[in-house]
């Protein structure tokens, strides 16, 4: 299985050129690389000027289609080629109200249009120091997963992300983060059972740059990233995807 590495452009950059710019340096150096699979999800306006790599969204609507202003449908992505799509991101879920039952009928409307969920979940930093982090994982991840059949399930790929590790510079150990893929895999195999958790895609997201990426692919388990500002510099990403090929 490739290691999966993804780029959380967020909303950036300013404009249409700068991300062409970034895509194609990017497309450029990541060519030649071939046992790690790169997916931008770049904000959606510049979805369609992007062609050559695995596309993402960074959110989806948790409804068909119809009179929703502003949103836009797992069918829109999917006829947009998209690949991907970010659920539950914790910026999402704070800055937008989005609950695990919202979260739970996006990844449904991501999986009936033929898109990859990417399923974030983590704790925040109080919620970690107060040791409630296995709980937490839990109902993000059983709501989040409810109703779902297990031959639709193989399509999500989860994201550990602890809430206090995006953006901050504070990444998450090497240690913990091993703890907290294998805690996701129980949780997983609870569900669906021992055989799909162990084939279950997890990757890392929270802080990641060139300097402690390696650690990751081979210390914790985990396969593959979620970078958030580390990805707006092309060369700072494809140094990451090196370090994950080599
Ligand atoms: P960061 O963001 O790499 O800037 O911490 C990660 C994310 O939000 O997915």
């Amino acid at each position: 299985m490739k290691f999966l590495i993804a780029a959380n452009w967020k909303m950036n950059p300013k404009s249409a050129k700068e991300a062409k710019n970034l895509f194609e340096t990017v497309k450029k150096r990541v060519k030649k690389i071939n046992n790690a699979e790169a997916v931008i999800c770049p904000p959606f306006v510049y979805l369609p000027l992007l062609k050559g790599l695995i596309l993402g969204a960074q959110n989806v609507s948790c409804e068909k289609e119809g009179a929703f202003t502003g949103d836009i449908s797992a069918l829109q992505l999917n006829d947009a080629g998209v690949k991907h799509a970010i659920v539950g991101h914790s910026e999402r879920r704070k800055y937008f109200g989005e609950t695990d039952e919202t979260i739970n009928k996006k990844i449904k409307m991501c999986l009936s249009a033929g898109i990859k969920p990417i399923l974030c979940v983590g704790e925040t930093a109080e919620e970690n120091e107060a040791g409630k982090k296995s709980e937490i994982l839990e109902k993000q991840i059983t709501d989040g997963l409810r109703g779902i059949p297990l031959q639709k399930a193989k399509n999500i790929i989860f994201a550990y992300e602890p809430v206090w590790a995006i953006g901050t510079g504070k990444n998450c150990s090497a240690e913990e983060t091993t703890g907290s893929a294998l805690l996701i895999r129980k949780i997983v195999s609870k569900i669906y059972g021992r055989k799909f958790a162990g084939l279950t895609r997890i990757l890392y997201g929270g802080s990641v740059n060139s300097k402690n990426a390696s650690q990751y692919i081979k210390e914790t388990g985990v396969n593959g990233l979620l970078i958030g500002g580390a990805s707006l510099n092309a060369k700072e990403f494809v140094d990451i995807i090196r370090q994950v090929s080599a």
